[in-house]
């Protein structure tokens, strides 16, 4: 594999372009507007200043980096020559599902199809196209150039060979890639999710304060940052919407979200990306302060 297309400029997109093209592949980064594009390569450039100060890379590995990242708006163009296509736009099943019809039509007959969903079925969007056995999940975790874990999840027609070459693949990275299959929550956000979850109903019963809680699982089990704090990075918005797949999925009621979580969410309080969750969030610091609404 050579050329890989990555669809979607956000978060996620431009850390997976950053890993691949720092390792050698050729990446096409290709999302619908052209100004995520371009934030992109911005963060991308920043990143690997970073790694340039810490004296892992050289300002020529820079430059030859960042020679390797093309960026287009069109998806069709772009996915022409794609090995690989790892798809990582906004979580909506309607999206995919459309992307990967899409993709379907446009990329190489040969060309594996994965995405980075952390909720959606891997077999239900495999079913929109005609070669199911060549789709497979990809889940690269946040922030992509440092955590080393991907989550590769085999769809119900995924094929052996198209799991062990992404396996492979992911090795190139410098990754560490285990094998999942496809069910809802996959492995990460089915053990996750129902700990945040458990950490906002014991606030919500009054067991403990926020500080309290956080402060008993970094010291208590070294996480290094505890379940409030952690939901407020990821944001409460989609931890509720994975909390709701699980509890849809599932059908047990252990994954019902604590009703605590539904009010911040409808009030806009989605931690760091809204200012506010459990804590205060102000760029520029990196003090813990407990939210108003929790002192
Ligand atoms: N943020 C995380 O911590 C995290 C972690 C693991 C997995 N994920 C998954 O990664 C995916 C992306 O998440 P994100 O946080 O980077 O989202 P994001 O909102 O930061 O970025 C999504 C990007 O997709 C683009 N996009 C939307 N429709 C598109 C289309 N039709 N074609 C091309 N681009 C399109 C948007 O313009 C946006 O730039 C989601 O499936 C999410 O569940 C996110």
């Amino acid at each position: 594999m050579k050329n890989i297309a990555v669809i979607g400029a956000g978060t996620m997109g431009n850390g997976i372009a950053h890993v691949f093209a720092q390792s050698g592949f050729n990446v096409t980064l290709i999302d619908v507007q052209e100004e995520a594009l371009e934030r992109a390569l911005g963060t991308i450039g920043r990143n690997l200043d970073r790694l340039i100060k810490k004296e892992k890379i050289t300002t020529q590995d820079k430059t030859s980096t960042l020679n390797r990242i093309s960026t287009s708006t069109a998806m069709k163009e772009g996915v022409a020559s794609a090995n690989l296509v790892v798809e990582a736009a906004t979580e909506r099943t309607d999206l995919k599902l459309s992307i990967f019809k899409a993709l379907d039509g446009a990329a190489p007959a040969d060309c594996i199809l994965a995405t980075n969903t952390s909720s959606i079925s891997i077999t239900e969007i495999a079913a929109v196209t005609e070669r199911p056995e060549l789709v497979i999940g990809m889940h690269f975790m946040n922030p992509v150039p440092v955590m080393k874990l991907i989550e590769v999840i085999r769809g119900y027609a995924t094929s052996n060979a198209t799991c062990i070459a992404v396996m492979e693949l992911s090795k190139s990275l410098g990754k560490i890639p285990v094998e999942v299959n496809d069910y809802p929550g996959f492995v990460a956000n089915r053990i996750l999710m129902p700990m945040i979850n458990e950490a906002i109903i014991t606030l919500h019963e009054g067991v403990a304060d926020v500080h309290a809680i956080d402060t008993v699982m970094k010291l208590g089990m070294a996480h290094p940052m505890g379940p409030l704090q952690l939901a407020d990075f990821i944001g409460l918005d989609v931890c509720l919407s994975i909390l709701r797949v699980l509890y849809d999925g599932l059908g047990n009621p252990k994954y019902a979200p604590c009703p605590l979580l539904v009010n911040m969410v409808t009030a806009g309080h989605l931690g760091i990306k809204s200012g506010q969750g459990f804590y205060v969030h102000t760029a520029g610091t990196k003090e813990l302060v407990v939210a108003p609404n929790f002192r």
